[in-house]
């Protein structure tokens, strides 16, 4: 049974005195989403981030880890320099510098094991268990399905997977589509906010309960594929979209309610 740490509710409120002024696209909700995630380990093993701009959700996993089994956690992105950065010890300007001293600030740097490099490259490097997937760096089909093909053999039983941007018009939709709604291995699943969630159970048999209402949300969640970016959604295609999008639950989760199912 995956219990939500006594001290969780304070932990959130640090945590969002820590991130408020790191650039990132998480929203209230999923930054919830995602401490609840760290807080409450369903499996053995690490976090492994994939996409970590300036270090708002790294943030999150760091601190709200911490409650539980305070795991290693390592985090991948090239860092190019563009938008935000601060100048490195040589005086250019620096992404990963930026990344660091947020990091920094925040109390957690010595948390996060950094990998400046693309995923696809660290994943054939990788074989380290993890209990925590998260995926939130190139958004296209090819890219999200890179990452998911990669590092997805690592899964221990019983560990999250998480997905940004599904319920936005991005190629990473039809990823969680089909790896983890479509996928016989994975339930219980849901949604928060953007994020797409599912449990890996190495026994399929064990996911095999949640069948029916995955297929459900399969066929509401094809309706919002076949976008590579935002952009190819606009005028009616967009109001479509935002209908659709409204029949799929995403809702702020009360954290004791999502801990019974993402133990269940
Ligand atoms: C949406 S941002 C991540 C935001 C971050 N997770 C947060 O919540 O603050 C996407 C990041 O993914 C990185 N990225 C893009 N393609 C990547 C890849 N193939 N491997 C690793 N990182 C990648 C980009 O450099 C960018 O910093």
């Amino acid at each position: 049974m995956t219990m939500v740490p006594s001290n969780f509710a304070a932990c959130l409120e640090e945590i969002f005195a820590a991130i408020e002024n790191v650039d990132g696209w998480l929203t209230s909700r999923e930054v919830e989403f995602l401490a609840l995630a760290a807080a409450c380990p369903t499996a053995e093993g690490e976090i492994l981030e994939i996409g970590s701009f300036r270090g708002r959700s790294a943030i999150v996993l760091a601190k709200a880890s911490a409650l539980a089994d305070s795991c290693r956690i390592s985090a991948v992105d090239p860092h190019p320099v563009s938008g935000p950065t601060i100048e490195d010890e040589h005086g250019n300007p620096s992404a990963i510098a930026l990344f660091e001293a947020n990091l920094r600030e925040a109390g957690v740097r010595d948390r996060i094991e950094i990998h400046q490099m693309l995923s696809g490259e660290l994943a054939t490097q990788w074989d380290r268990p993890l209990r925590l997937l998260w995926i939130d760096g190139d958004h296209t089909y090819t890219g999200a399905k890179i990452d998911y093909d990669g590092f997805s053999p690592y899964l221990t039983d019983g560990a999250m997977v998480a997905f940004h941007d599904v319920l936005t018009p991005f190629g990473c939709t039809q990823v969680f589509k089909e790896a983890i709604l479509e996928g016989p291995h994975f339930g219980p699943v849901g949604f928060c906010g953007s994020i797409g969630w599912g449990r890996f159970r190495a026994d399929a048999t064990e996911a095999r309960p949640f069948a029916a209402e995955k297929e459900i949300l399969a066929r509401r969640l094809a309706r919002l594929c076949g976008y590579d970016t935002p952009d190819d959604c606009r005028g009616l295609k967009k109001l479509y979209y935002h209908l659709c999008r409204s029949r799929i639950p995403h809702a702020r989760l009360d954290p004791s309610d999502w801990a019974r199912r993402a133990a269940a």
